[in-house]
């Protein structure tokens, strides 16, 4: 029921990790499930992602999800990685069985919530990058008094 990219993503993860001094750090956790991934990102002073690396506490779509995620950021600039969609994820991955869609999300997410983590300490707008919803780190308060 995995295809053979999937298998070899989960067996065989890249970019397991983390980042020291990380551009952007963001922790995603799947409302569904319970199940938690945080990606690092290194990103240049002009705007590329030099390094990426992930911690997945979760199932093995997850983990297949953000080590493909993670190689298709890898070297791209800030605006080409807004365009890694967990759709781009799940292509690229050869597809997810469809309950398992919602564990690509995670990747999404977490990557978003890595370069919104990077903007704000950059000082910065990534054009079409949202506030993320599921930042663990973010206290509900908080979340309230920006909107
Ligand atoms: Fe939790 Fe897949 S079941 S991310």
């Amino acid at each position: 029921m995995y295809s053979e990219k999937v298998m070899d993503h989960f067996e065989h993860p890249r970019n397991v990790g983390e980042i020291e001094n990380a551009s952007g750090v963001g922790t995603v956790g799947n409302a569904k499930c319970g199940d938690i991934m945080r990606i690092f990102l290194d990103i240049s002073d002009d705007g590329i992602i030099r390094d990426v690396k992930f911690k997945t506490f979760g199932c093995g779509a997850a983990v297949a999800t953000s080590s493909m995620a993670t190689e298709l950021v890898k070297g791209k600039t800030v605006q080409e990685a807004m365009q890694v969609t967990n759709r781009a994820v799940m292509e690229a991955l050869d597809g997810l069985p469809p309950v398992k869609v919602h564990c690509s999300l995670l990747a999404e997410e977490a990557i978003h919530a890595a370069l919104w983590d990077y903007a704000q300490k950059k000082g910065i707008v990534i054009e079409g990058l949202e506030k993320p919803k599921s930042d663990i780190h973010e206290g509900e308060e908080q979340e309230e008094e920006e909107y």
